[in-house]
């Protein structure tokens, strides 16, 4: 009994490590990838045009969601359909958590 208890909290353990976005690997795929475009001079609450929106500070699951909408036709655009063809659920996740750590004005929190 006490065995099988040990063994479902360390199964717990690793499903929540396993699914925990890595913001710092989100911040080198930003950086390589995204700022071109979303940040200018680094900042990202200034992407290079104002038809590029704003990540910094989006909710983080906005922005996986978008991503995924990308990849599977539920938006189209151009631009962001190649930008996120070749990114992994991962790098979904991380990219996403990156932006969400961001500050920024997108909405109000509380
Ligand atoms: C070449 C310029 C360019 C690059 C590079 C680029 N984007 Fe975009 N991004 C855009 C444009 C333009 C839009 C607006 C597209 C639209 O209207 O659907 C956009 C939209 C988005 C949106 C939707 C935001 C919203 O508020 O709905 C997200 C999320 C996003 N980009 C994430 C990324 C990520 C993550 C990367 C890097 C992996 C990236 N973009 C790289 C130009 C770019």
């Amino acid at each position: 009994m006490k065995k099988n208890v040990l063994i479902a909290l360390s199964l717990a353990v690793f499903a929540v490590n396993a699914t925990a976005a890595d913001i710092n690997a989100g911040k080198a795929k930003a950086e390589a990838q995204c700022a071109a475009c979303h940040a200018a001079n680094n900042d990202w609450n200034k992407p290079i045009d104002p038809s590029y929106p704003k990540l910094a500070g989006q909710h983080k699951d906005y922005l996986a969601e978008v991503l995924k909408q990308y990849q599977n036709g539920g938006r189209n655009n151009a631009i962001m359909v190649g930008q996120s063809a070749t990114l992994s659920k991962d790098d979904i996740s991380n990219l996403s958590a990156f932006f969400a750590s961001l500050p920024g004005d997108l909405y109000l929190k509380k």
